[in-house]
């Protein structure tokens, strides 16, 4: 399993081109199970999840063609709707093919994802939003087994609203299944996260009939087919942050290209707040792809801050900007109402000397004047990305362990900080 070593306090100057969404980029694959027509994906970033998704699209029948950063997906036998426990269990995402595979094929065996990392993570809602289209939902050997009675599901009006608030792979499913139902569907309560809307627009150039995507209200009107499409996915926002409290965290001073702007106006405000500037460079015909240069203040400010569903503070940024507060004048008060267990760089956070003081879903933040290096771990994907950052301001030398973790989410995230003055490198168990 491979580590990262940084050699922490340099500056971070330079340029860094945000890539193509991971979170967008699995569900939009996911949708190419809607259609026997080819649809071409541009802009998928190289991460071990899309490579798992890629697996169990294989398993489902789809065809990869042209170039893995631009692939072309085609559906060449519909014979095979069971998505197995084996890629499942590899990641949670691999729940978005149950509403296009049901939508498509009529029926669709899906193995239920299991609790992970950051929670217990049930997918409840996604099941009662298929039920409402006329699903019959069974559960046997720890697989979802659902058919659509007569081959076609049903347009409905659906809640689809949880204790946690709206449900972003869920409102994917639900959506994505509606577009092929008999009838309009209303989705109440749906996540208005921007990997939503991107996910409309495919389905719309692919011939769906939707209305509000990226408001709670979803109305989908079914239509018989789907065409194929080309798409180019929208640049990933929760990257482009972590990027921004990169260059904040060592003081540095950053240029993001390709950056969406339109879509962090939560994570630029609170950064701001804390004394990080975030210029747009130039003018900006489309705010999804902005250049902007990122530094920050020499002394932080504390703030407070708490996680909600977009366009709120992303729950994803949560453990990065923990880092970063870590090293303010004064406490901040973090409050994590997506995943209410997401915490598990606290304990690394504190070896690193960071004050930290949780409660229930609260994490009190006594800023410091300096991180100290030290050999953490963590087994979220987030979670890492706030360590390596803290790596990157402590002093002397931070190990991250098991940065496979990362590797899920964060295209050659070593080489790319590297390029801007990071000193981190790759380090393999054999060498380690
Ligand atoms: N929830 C339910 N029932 C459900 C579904 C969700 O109670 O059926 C709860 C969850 O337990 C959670 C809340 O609702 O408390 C929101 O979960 P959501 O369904 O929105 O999460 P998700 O769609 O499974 C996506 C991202 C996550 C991101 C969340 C929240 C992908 C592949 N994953 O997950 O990304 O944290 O939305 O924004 O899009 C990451 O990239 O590191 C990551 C975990």
């Amino acid at each position: 399993m491979d580590s990262f070593v940084i050699e922490g306090g340099r500056r971070l100057d330079g340029t860094i081109r945000i890539n193509g969404s991971k979170n967008a980029a699995l569900p939009l694959m996911a949708a190419a199970l809607l259609t026997d027509q080819p649809v071409t994906l541009r802009g998928v970033p190289d991460l071990a999840d899309i490579g798992n998704m890629r697996r169990l699209l294989a398993e489902l029948g789809v065809e990869f063609s042209g170039d893995p950063g631009a692939p072309r997906l085609k559906v060449t036998d519909e014979g095979e709707s069971h998505a197995r426990y084996d890629i499942v269990r590899t990641m949670r995402a691999s729940i978005c093919v149950l509403g296009p595979m049901l939508a498509r094929r009529g029926e669709a065996r899906v193995s239920m994802p299991g609790g992970c990392a950051i929670g217990d993570r049930p997918v409840d809602l996604h099941l009662r939003g298929l039920r409402a289209l006329g699903a019959q939902i069974d559960l046997d050997g720890g697989d979802i087994i659902a058919r659509a009675p007569g081959g076609r599901l049903r347009g409905d009006t659906i809640f689809l609203g949880g204790a946690f608030g709206s449900t972003v792979l869920g409102t994917a499913n639900v959506m994505s299944a509606a577009t092929l139902a008999e009838g309009t569907t209303v989705i109440e309560s749906a996540a208005c996260e921007p990997e939503v809307v991107d996910l409309a627009r495919l389905l719309t150039a692919m011939g769906a009939k939707i209305e509000g995507a990226g408001s709670p209200r979803i109305t989908v009107h079914g239509v018989h087919r789907l065409g194929g499409a080309d798409h180019a996915v929208i640049p990933d926002r929760i990257e482009a942050a972590t990027y921004m409290c990169a260059a904040a965290i060592t003081n540095g001073s950053l240029v993001l290209e390709d950056c969406p702007l339109d879509c962090l106006l939560a994570v630029t405000d609170r950064l701001e707040a804390v004394g990080v500037r975030v210029e747009l460079l130039g003018p900006c015909p489309d705010m999804l792809r902005c250049r902007c240069r990122v530094t920050a203040e020499r002394v932080l400010r504390p703030i407070e801050v708490t996680t909600q569903p977009h366009p709120g503070f992303p729950t994803d940024v949560q453990a990065q900007l923990m880092a970063l507060l870590c090293l303010a004048e004064g406490n901040s008060v973090i409050t994590e109402k997506i995943f209410p267990e997401r915490f598990l760089h606290v304990a690394e956070l504190s070896r690193m000397g960071a004050r930290l003081f949780r409660q229930g879903n609260t994490v009190v933040v006594s800023g410091v004047r300096a991180l100290k290096g030290a050999p953490v771990m963590a087994s979220d994907l987030r979670a890492s990305a706030g360590l390596v950052l803290a790596g990157l301001a402590a002093q002397g030398t931070t190990t991250v362990n098991r940065v496979y973790h990362l590797d899920r989410g964060y295209e050659k995230m070593e080489e790319r900080l590297a390029a801007v003055g990071a000193r981190i490198e790759r380090v393999s168990d054999r060498e380690g």
